[in-house]
């Protein structure tokens, strides 16, 4: 299994890619130095030829990411911070007082906190219960709609085990019951085909500092044609200057403030890269790496895995280690052996509750595009020799 991507200009062995992609593509990390040392204007809020040109590098930005979604019209993309930020916008910005959500114990908290805020304003919630590898079964989600129920909001894929969710199956029902269908991005852009025509979603929340490898600080949220959505913020918009509301064209009258134009531009290289690449590819490559460390670990009968078969998850492997705490076991990786995963509960203490780590956690392999083979056989041997010295 030859490497797909030979560049490895980092110290430490990163399998924490689910946290943040690392590292980079060199193209981005340049094209944000060209932005910010030759010609970085404010974009859309003045004439000049430096505003002139950040703009127009944001609009093509805006249209390289809007590609990976198989978005058709690129204003309907708007930029955000992170994936946070896009799924406040989405549940706080389209669901009013006695409006229903449906949603599923494998949500991380960026779902499931604005939901819990919510309830205060009269906005009730289902939470769909998945099974112990996080599966969802997608006529639970029909069984769970209410004739009020407003939206249905579901992860790609789970953050803490990979598994992958029915999202063409819920699109279907969504579209079939007239119910907005908000898709969480967060751990599968980039690595699956979300095409938010075929999986019907009305909004799609992404991280751009993940899958998509761009700079941290980045995401965004496409929001269909026709689906009503309020702000987050009011502000300078660079448009309708005269007025006292807030314009509600997109995308400037939901990216209110100046934008972070040189990671957005940043984010646009990657994307670009991601797309020339091909997410499918680099899903595939993804799943090898997973299926050569679960080969591995799978032979240590001091490893507990959890979560499905690399064909059905993200690149993530999920463990614990007979007679170690999970944060025992990342601080020794990263101390002694040089190899980056995250321990714990992963902002998704539900999904833990779920799986049954919701005592001890678990600690989360990531992998990306940049890992390599030797990755998987550095850290099954790391993981034998922490788990043969225990038993001794
Ligand atoms: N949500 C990110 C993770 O799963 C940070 O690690």
């Amino acid at each position: 299994m030859p490497s797909i991507f030979p560049f490895r200009g980092y110290e430490m062995i990163y399998l924490d890619n689910g946290a943040t992609s690392f590292p980079k593509p060199r193209g981005m990390a340049l094209a944000m130095e060209e932005c910010m040392l030759k010609y970085c204007g404010n974009p859309g809020r003045s004439g000049h030829q430096m505003s002139l040109k950040t703009g127009e590098e944001v609009y093509h930005a805006r249209q390289a990411v809007a590609q990976i979604f198989h978005i058709e019209d690129g204003s309907r993309l708007l930029f955000t911070k992170n994936t946070t930020e896009a799924l406040n916008m989405a549940i706080r910005g389209v669901l009013k007082e006695g409006d229903h959500v449906v949603t599923t114990s494998m949500e991380h908290n960026s779902v499931l906190r604005p939901l819990k805020f919510l309830e205060r304003k009269g906005i009730t919630q289902t939470v769909v219960q998945a099974d112990r590898e996080g599966f969802l079964n997608g006529s639970d989600v029909e069984k769970a709609l209410r004739p009020n129920t407003r939206m249905v909001a579901v992860t790609a894929a789970s953050n803490v085990t990979g598994t992958k969710m029915p999202l063409e199956e819920i699109g279907d029902i969504c579209r079939r019951k007239g119910i907005l269908f908000l898709v969480d991005g967060a751990q599968g852009a980039g690595s699956m085909d979300l095409d938010v025509k075929k999986l019907h979603a009305d909004l799609l929340a992404f991280p751009g500092h993940k899958g998509l490898l761009g700079p941290q600080g980045t995401g965004g949220l496409y929001v269909r044609e026709g689906v009503k959505l309020r702000p987050l913020l009011q502000g300078g918009t660079g448009t309708e200057s005269k007025s006292r509301v807030q314009p509600g064209e997109y995308p400037e009258g939901f990216e209110a403030g100046t934008i972070n134009a040189p990671a957005i531009i940043g984010l646009g290289y990657s994307a670009a890269y991601v797309q020339k690449i091909g997410v499918e590819v680099i899903g595939c490559y993804e799943e090898e790496l997973i299926c050569r460390l679960e080969d591995r670990l799978s032979e240590m009968p001091f490893v507990r895995m959890y979560g499905p078969e690399p064909s059905r998850k993200t690149g993530i492997t999920l463990f614990n280690l007979e007679g170690y705490q999970a944060e025992e076991v990342t601080d020794l990786l990263s101390s002694r052996y040089g190899i980056a995963v995250r321990g714990g509960f992963h902002c998704a203490g539900l999904a833990h509750k779920t799986i049954g780590t919701w005592k001890q956690g678990a600690v989360r392999v990531s992998v990306g595009p940049y890992n390599c083979p030797s990755d998987m056989d550095a850290l099954a041997d790391a993981v034998c020799e922490l788990g043969c010295r225990r038993k001794k």
